[in-house]
């Protein structure tokens, strides 16, 4: 099986490029922070905010998630409900950011990572994916950009849905998540041994998945 790890900071166009990156090599691609997402909204639904003041471990142990491919689209289940379409929120975003600084919940959610990497040919999407959950990844890369290009280009994408949103908010909630995600203890943010870093600063979407696809034939093909 190839499998190929795509890491990096929120917002950095590792999903829709993966995405792309999929069909065209006929791969599956998984989104593994819609899990982390899956499992904040769990612990929000039983009212627990970012500061998650509670005992994980037990509530994990009645909490089932799951992933379904429904045509090539990742459909996440959380105790047997289809949560995709509640996991996109800002306040899901900030809980997945919480609950991904826990063990237990990175514990939890690391045998499914690992089950579909060895049944299919994956391109997986995450924070620690070069590093953690698949170390022997056919090829490891690690897509950036600055915080400001992120925040414009999730800010061009929400206005573009009709939707209000603060262009100042937005970059305050990445340079939050960054924070975050690249200080924890447990499997923080950073690029993997052998990872290449692939910077998308200056680079439209077309410019992006071409320059991506070459990395990939060079690296996939050696
Ligand atoms: O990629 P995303 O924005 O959907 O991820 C949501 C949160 O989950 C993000 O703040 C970090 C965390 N995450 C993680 O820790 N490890 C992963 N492999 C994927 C996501």
């Amino acid at each position: 099986m190839i499998s190929i790890a795509l890491d990096g900071p929120a917002g950095a166009g590792k999903s829709t490029l993966a995405r792309a990156v999929a069909k065209e090599l006929s791969f599956i691609y998984v989104d593994t922070g819609a899990l982390y997402r899956a499992v904040g909204l769990k612990f929000s639904r039983l009212g627990y905010d970012t500061e998650l003041n509670c005992e994980i471990a037990p509530i994990l142990e009645n909490t089932k998630v799951d992933i379904r491919f429904i045509g090539d689209e990742q459909h996440v289940f959380l105790d047997g409900e289809d949560v995709n379409s509640l996991i996109r929120t800002p306040e899901i975003s900030m809980m997945a950011s919480a609950v991904s600084a826990k063990p237990d919940v990175r514990a939890f959610l690391l045998e499914l990572q690992r089950k579909l990497a060895r049944e299919h040919n994956v391109i997986m999407d995450g924070r620690d994916i070069g590093t953690v959950v698949l170390p022997d990844a056919t090829l490891k890369v690690f897509v950036t950009a600055t915080a400001e290009t992120r925040a414009n280009r999730r800010y061009k994408e929400l206005a573009d849905k009709g939707m209000t949103v603060s262009y100042d908010d937005i970059l305050s909630d990445i340079i939050k998540r960054d924070y975050n995600d690249t200080h924890r203890e447990v499997a923080p943010l950073k690029v993997a041994d052998g990872g290449i870093v692939f910077d998308t600063d200056n680079l439209n979407f077309e410019e992006a998945l071409k320059a991506l696809l070459d990395i990939i034939h060079r690296g996939v093909e050696k």
